[in-house]
């Protein structure tokens, strides 16, 4: 089984802020944002999250690698609408992950971009949740970018749920020196329209709002081009569109196909197959339907 490793600076951080013996590697479970564009085809092939058959997360290969790697090690997974598969868990499967994580001594770190574009705010933070009931120290990284469209101030937050006090003081201490270190004081004025936003009622709603009409119409999409490619062609199985969570879908189209799309009808994909739910519209469904199907031929 392969699994990608990599080391971040933030490992002196973990191991004097939580004093305990984590081990110093970060374990890829799933991948990060736009890296999807240069490691799709990674994902398809290699990745113990995904299968590219079903085109939905792989449960059992993921507990298999999370029962392979060192204990202590950290984990970096993405809580709702995973970027680029658009294959979540399922509430029953992140129950399960918490037993494993807590049994094996893994320190899990959440990346929830898009809170809100799955099933809803409280729906999408359903893991975080329960792995804190569990008693599990967890770090939860939230992007404000997307769910507040906040893109061009690269707005989010950090947040550390620790054993008790004295931990959370050390690991506060500790984030405090980093900062210091690394960007001192951040940009505030995302970080304030959030706050602005989060403390009204009133604003709150209108956001809580606003970001409900646009999963309603991700979804509106999503159903409006399986139909669309369902009837095309009727063969195929295309259900993964309808399964799939968030602005992405994978399609599993290959690289070939995908310049295909690009070149002789101008439909866009990145290069692994990622389709972006939230581009497309009521008009451009069928021409898109069109289009792939033929390159499914
Ligand atoms: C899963 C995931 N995490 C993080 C990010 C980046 O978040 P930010 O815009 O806050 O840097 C993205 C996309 O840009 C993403 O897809």
């Amino acid at each position: 089984m392969q699994l990608r490793l990599i080391r971040l600076p933030l490992v002196a951080f973990f191991e004097t802020s939580f004093g305990r013996v984590y081990d110093k590697t970060f374990i890829l479970v799933s991948l990060e944002g736009d890296g999807a564009q240069g490691l799709g085809e990674c994902v398809a092939e290699n990745d113990p999250y995904y299968s590219a058959e079903t085109k939905q997360a792989d449960f059992a290969r993921m507990q298999a690698a999370l029962n392979d790697i060192p204990k202590g090690s950290i984990v970096l997974l993405h809580a709702c609408c995973h970027n680029p598969t658009g294959a979540d868990l399922d509430e029953q499967q992140w129950r399960t992950l918490a037993g494993l994580v807590k049994s094996r001594g893994l320190l899990p770190f959440f990346d929830i971009a898009y809170q809100g574009f799955g099933e809803g705010l409280e729906e999408d933070a359903f893991a975080l949740r329960h792995f804190a009931e569990q008693g599990i120290p967890l770090l939860v990284a939230s992007s404000f970018s997307k769910n507040f469209s906040l893109y061009g101030e690269r707005c989010g937050s950090l947040s550390i749920v620790c054993a008790d006090t004295r931990e959370a003081d050390t690991v506060l201490g500790q984030l405090q020196a980093t900062i210091r270190r690394n960007y001192s004081s951040p940009p505030a004025h995302g970080g304030r329209i959030v706050s602005a936003v989060l403390e009204s009622d009133e604003l709150r709603t209108a956001w809580t709002n606003e970001l409900t009409a646009m999963r309603v119409r991700i979804k509106a999409m999503r159903e409006g081009l399986h139909a669309a490619l369902k009837s095309r062609k009727p063969g195929h199985d295309f259900d993964y569109v309808l399964k799939q969570k968030g602005m992405f879908s994978f399609t599993g189209l290959s690289v070939e196909q995908v310049t295909r799309l690009r070149e002789e009808f101008a439909v866009y994909l990145v290069g692994s197959g990622r389709l972006c739910m939230a581009a497309l519209t009521e008009a451009t469904i069928a021409p898109s339907a069109d289009a792939i199907a033929q390159v499914l031929d």
